[in-house]
């Protein structure tokens, strides 16, 4: 479906977005994988080109503009454009509000949104010039419900959604889709770190969404692919909610 797409997805050396490049490489795209873990990054791509995709590791710490103008550049220097932007990467901090240094919530504000606009900015000016383009932003439940404890987060996810929305709109002119999809708690190591790895836990967690269980990397991944897709053509400024039923209650 994806044969010889360009796709550029963040935070790519772990967990959704991991999964997410793994499931393009395996529909044919030519898959960029930035991150800022360089050994982890390395490793996917190094999994993916052994199975025998296309696919490369751009080192990039997504806070800096820098190192965003680099990614695109160097994604479109080497695959000729940018056809699809994947913005996932993003950190949790769970200091309450009233704890919270300034240095904490300008590095979650930082991770969670500045860098999907700083990559939104660099990708626009080539899917502009194409006038053609994706992007589908990782949202979260918690950009539509206040997630408890985690405020912080809960605001940055707030900015994704808007920017996502302002996105559509702005740039439908120029034949450029963007949506989001929000997820409930996904397993990955970001959960891992949260909620640690107490399978009772977890099963309580998994109770909360009306399905059952925790959702998968795939499960996200396999949302983020159809955004991206010509099934979804007629789809722009959407959050997906792929929750299990959480924000069905
Ligand atoms: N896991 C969940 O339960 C869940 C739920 C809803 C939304 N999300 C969102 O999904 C996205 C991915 O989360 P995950 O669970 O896969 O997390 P993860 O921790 O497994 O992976 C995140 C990746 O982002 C990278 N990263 C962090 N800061 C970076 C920076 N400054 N520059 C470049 N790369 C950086 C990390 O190195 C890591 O590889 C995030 O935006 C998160 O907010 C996760």
């Amino acid at each position: 479906m994806f044969k010889d797409t360009v796709v550029v997805v963040t935070g790519a050396a772990s967990g959704i977005g991991k999964q997410t490049a793994i499931e393009f490489a395996r529909q044919a795209a030519k898959v960029v994988v930035a991150d800022i873990d360089e050994t982890s990054g390395t490793a996917v791509v190094a999994d993916l080109t052994r199975d025998g995709h296309d696919a490369i590791f751009i080192r990039t710490d997504l806070t800096s503009e820098a190192d965003c103008r680099h990614l695109i550049t160097a994604a479109a220097e080497t695959y000729g454009t940018v056809d699809v932007l994947v913005n996932n990467a993003g950190i949790e901090i769970s200091t309450p509000l009233h704890e919270m240094s300034e240095q904490e919530w300008d590095r979650l504000v930082d991770t969670n949104l500045k860098s999907m606009f700083l990559c939104s900015k660099h990708a626009l000016r080539t899917m502009v010039e194409a006038n053609s383009g994706v992007i589908v932003n990782v949202c979260s439940v918690s950009g539509l419900v206040a997630w408890p404890g985690i405020a912080a987060y809960n605001a940055t996810k707030g900015g994704v959604m808007m920017l996502t929305k302002s996105l559509a709109v702005d740039y439908a002119q120029y034949n450029i889709r963007a949506n989001c999809v929000c997820p409930s708690i996904i397993d990955t190591p970001m959960t891992d770190t949260s909620i640690g790895h107490d399978a009772s836990v977890k099963e309580e967690k998994a109770k909360l969404n009306p399905i059952g269980r925790l959702g998968t990397p795939e499960d996200v991944a396999n949302a983020i692919l159809f955004l991206a897709s010509e099934k979804s053509s007629f789809i722009t400024g959407a959050a997906l909610t792929v929750d299990g039923g959480y924000t069905a209650i």
